[in-house]
């Protein structure tokens, strides 16, 4: 959460920090600040809202830089508002410092300095921790690098920080706790950034910064430090990645280009690794672990969000093919509990960012009592899957639309082809069923593009359904998870309330809230459940709720039960998750559209949550 970029060297800083901002909204909308460094003092402009308003806001000031830091918020401490907003300004005036994080212990600090006659202006711990650097800096009449040290060591919390000083004209000075930071290495220049994006045209030179890591970025100079004042020489890695990915390519929004991009992110994600004809599953960062997961006496999924629901998924498809032990658990709630886990443990962790602090924590924690951690991973590179001891790469580039999608049916991929690979090597599968599971993986992408051809179908449904109150999202076995993430896909993008549950356990509460205003949806492809789905959508048509189903082409009997059908291909119930999940996605893109909603940017989120 929070973007922050910043740029030194030759070119003016102010255009490539707001390009740079418009790429990182995905984390963060509320407010936008820059503060700009040329050589006569630092100038700070902030705003509350969308980086566009600020830009708007102040055409014809002073604007020439050469250095500069800039921020896109997501709000901790304190409301979004001017004031909150960052860049904030040292009490002296002369530093400005951007934050992503938080500071835990930030009201202690804020009473000494209080006490010290410190007044604040906002109500951030931002600022809080930049006068304590200030602070430190004046009393201890030390650099500011220095200062910055002996701070972090007070500090307990998240954080990635980078300051400009009136005193220093060229240096951005960086530090990272837990929150990420790329810096782009150029001929003369240096760009800094939440993630890669916005330094993409410039340069392809990158340098991941690790925890308890300090940078004094100079345009010609990049010194690498951790907090004890030792230097590290900085490890420079090639992206792989193109402009193009990043940029809407003529769709609407980023959401819609990301579910239309699934038939091709599945096959990048397969490609290279299934091989149906030769019956191989190629994963290195899998095989290493093998004999450890075969052995295993269970695997714990840790998981939030739609990464979770994936874990979901990959629970039954993992008990059903490898007669494993399978738990799925919330990261936020597996790293407070105590959870017992034993040498030996198979975590799985999955993120699409690889930056979500609640997972990163709950890893951390589990590799200390000795757990193997496989990590499947969007982004690569980032601190998950640095952290992680092997895993796989979902491969389905950049996804900035803030609700996840094209990530979801990656991490499905990779999840069942690690599942199939394990199956194999135990032996808990037959030849037969193996190879069949292989072909149906292997026609996902072409199933997927078939789908995506019947979204006019699904844009008029959205039409229609568009002004209920409520919906109800309902499957069994592979499909439950898909019913509950269904059911975020809506609330997150149209803000409708709507609610995923088992569709047997709906008898047991939530049938009390079926009338004739109600869309029930059920996920109902055709599967070893189906029969009793079709009982369900029976007691539902009972009570006069409007059934709305996702079903296998071909189905007359599940049609012959609903008001409307969505339809997808048949496929094999492990596989079918990545095909039924579409419509869904689909149909929560489009009434979140007919509401006028900003369906890239809902309202209160964030795409990369990095606070707990
Ligand atoms: C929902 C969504 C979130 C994320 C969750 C985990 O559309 O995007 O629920 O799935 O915040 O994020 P990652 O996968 O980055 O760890």
């Amino acid at each position: 959460m929070c973007g922050i970029v910043g740029y030194t060297g030759p070119r003016e800083a102010y255009p490539i920090i707001i390009k740079g901002l418009k790429r990182l909204e995905y984390r963060g909308y509320d407010s936008t600040g820059v503060a700009l460094q040329n050589g006569q003092g630092v100038k700070v402009y902030k705003k509350k809202g969308r980086v566009a308003e600020l830009e708007d806001a102040i055409v014809g000031k002073d604007l020439h830089a050469h250095v500069g830091i800039g921020h896109t918020r997501w709000a901790t401490h304190g409301e979004p508002s001017d004031r909150n907003a960052h860049p904030h300004q040292s009490s002296s005036g002369k530093l400005a410092m951007i934050h992503n994080g938080i500071i835990e212990n930030y009201s202690q600090l804020k009473n000494e300095l209080i006490s010290k006659g410190y007044v604040f202006h906002s109500d951030t711990d931002t600022e809080v921790l930049l006068n304590f650097i200030e602070e430190i800096k004046k009393n201890n009449n030390c650099s500011l690098e220095e200062a910055i040290r002996i701070a972090l060591k007070r500090v307990v919390g998240a954080y990635v920080i980078l300051l400009v000083d009136a005193d220093d004209p060229n240096t951005i000075i960086a530090a990272r706790k837990g929150s990420p930071l790329v810096i782009g290495v150029g001929k003369g220049e240096h760009f800094l950034g939440s993630d890669a994006s916005p330094m993409l045209e410039y340069t392809k030179e990158v340098v991941y910064v690790n925890d308890y890591e300090m940078a004094i970025v100079k345009p010609d100079e990049l010194i690498l430090k951790n907090l004890g004042n030792e230097k590290i020489t900085p490890y420079i890695q090639k992206l792989d990645l193109e402009l193009a990915a990043i940029e809407k390519g003529g769709y609407d929004h980023f959401m819609l280009k990301e579910i239309f991009e699934q038939p091709q992110t599945v096959y990048d994600c397969l490609r290279g690794r299934l091989d149906p004809v030769a019956g191989t599953i190629t994963m290195s960062g899998i095989q290493q672990y093998a004999d450890q997961i075969v052995k295993a006496s269970r695997i714990v999924m840790v998981a939030c969000g739609t990464s979770w629901h994936a874990g979901l998924a990959a629970e039954y498809i993992f008990e059903e093919l490898c007669r494993i032990n399978v738990e799925v658990e919330y990261a936020s709630e597996f790293r407070y509990r105590n959870p017992v886990i034993n040498k030996g443990d198979i975590i799985i962790a999955i993120s699409q960012s690889g930056e979500t602090a609640d997972t990163l924590v709950a890893i951390e924690t589990a590799k200390a009592k000795g757990a193997i951690i496989l990590g499947v991973v969007n982004v690569v590179g980032s601190s998950i899957a640095r952290a992680s001891h092997g895993g796989a790469y979902t491969h389905a580039g950049p996804e900035i639309g803030v609700a996840s999608t094209k990530a979801f049916t990656g991490q499905l991929a990779v999840l069942t082809m690690i599942a199939l690979k394990i199956a194999y090597i135990k032996g808990s599968i037959s030849n037969d069923r193996y190879m069949h599971l292989l072909n149906e993986l292997n026609e996902i992408p072409e199933k997927l593009a078939w789908v995506l051809n019947h979204a006019d179908h699904i844009k008029k449904l959205a039409e229609k359904y568009k002004d209920a109150r409520d919906f109800l999202y309902l499957g069994r076995g592979y499909n439950f998870p898909v019913a509950l993430e269904g059911a975020l896909k809506l609330k997150e993008i149209s803000y409708i309330h709507a609610e995923g549950y088992p569709a047997a356990e709906m008898k047991h509460g939530p049938i009390a809230l079926v009338d004739e205003t109600l869309p029930v949806v059920f996920i109902a492809t055709k599967d070893a459940y189906h029969e009793k789905l079709i009982s369900n959508m029976q007691e539902i048509k009972a009570r006069k709720g409007r059934v709305i189903s996702v079903i296998t082409e071909g189905d007359e009997m599940a049609k012959s039960l609903s008001e409307d059908v969505m339809i997808v291909p048949e496929t094999d119930e492990i596989v079918a998750p990545m095909l039924s999940v579409v419509p869904l996605q689909l149909l929560a893109y489009y009434i979140g559209v007919a509401k006028g909603q900003d369906v890239d940017k809902p309202r209160n989120l964030a795409k990369s949550v990095t606070v707990e």
